[in-house]
């Protein structure tokens, strides 16, 4: 079921320069989300659906509050930062299809900003009875400002935390795959995916020589967010297309082209 939701900004944190998470009170979205969907928000007023801009979920509690995690990139990202606490936006969702929750060992692999449906997932594999001291979570980004405010929300779940920067400032030098190389994962583990697309693939690539499960969060222009402009589409290993925004944002990453 979706919902189209008033939803009130209750609070707005600014995790560093360019990147701010902001909670709304949005009770029906929030209650009805699952990991890896996602949301359309409006940003600015009026009524051209191009004002809509979809947002991972990045966290979602039953009790109502929705969080979202986005860098300032352009336009519209500028005026959502520019929301304050208080204020009431149009939010639509929850949309696509998100992480099939596997009962083995997880691993969960960000980059940048496909860090934040990731926390969302850490919790709800959290929830499963599982051993989440067999978790690990690699947080990657360019730099310090990127990762390090996020471990300590992951950490809270009882997980591993590994973090890398491509400029070495913070955690491991180099890429999140490399730091996926380097552990030793039985083949049971579950891997899940988000960030940059050659990222992705390097994942696809070293999760299918380990044969870990590999589910990947694709990233998409989305002009509608619900299967009507086929802005989103993509080519499928089987020779078809997928629409990011209904068929996923999830996906095997076997069944993707990369
Ligand atoms: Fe319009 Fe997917 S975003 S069809």
């Amino acid at each position: 079921t979706q919902y189209q939701e008033k939803a009130v900004v209750i609070r707005r944190e600014q995790l560093s320069a360019d990147n701010v998470r902001l909670t709304f009170e949005c009770p029906d979205i929030a209650a009805a989300a699952y990991p890896g969907q996602f949301v359309m928000i409006r940003v600015g007023t009026g009524n051209d659906p191009l004002l809509r801009r979809p947002f991972s979920i990045h966290q979602a509690h039953k009790e109502g509050l929705l969080q979202v995690y986005f860098k300032i990139v352009g336009r519209g990202t500028e005026m959502l930062a520019e929301v304050g606490e208080g204020a009431e936006v149009s939010i639509l969702g929850p949309l696509g299809r998100g992480f099939r929750l596997v009962e083995s060992p997880a691993c969960l692999v960000g980059g940048g900003l496909g860090i934040a449906p990731l926390l969302f997932l850490a919790r709800e594999l959290s929830r499963l009875q599982r051993d989440c001291g067999l978790d690990t979570v690699i947080l990657g980004g360019r730099s310090r400002s990127e990762v390090e405010p996020l471990v300590k929300d992951f950490e809270q779940f009882g997980m591993t935390v590994v973090t890398t920067t491509d400029d070495g400032s913070y955690g491991q030098r180099g890429f999140v795959t490399a730091a996926f190389s380097s552990l030793s994962l039985p083949a049971s583990c579950a891997v899940y995916c988000c960030g940059p697309e050659p990222m992705m693939a390097g994942m696809n690539v070293l999760c299918r020589a380990r044969g870990n499960s590999c589910q990947v969060s694709v990233e998409s222009v989305m002009a509608c967010g619900m299967g009507a402009c086929l802005g989103c589409s993509k080519p499928t290993r089987g020779g078809g297309y997928v629409h990011v925004c209904v068929d996923g944002p999830v996906f095997d990453a076997e069944e993707m082209v990369w």
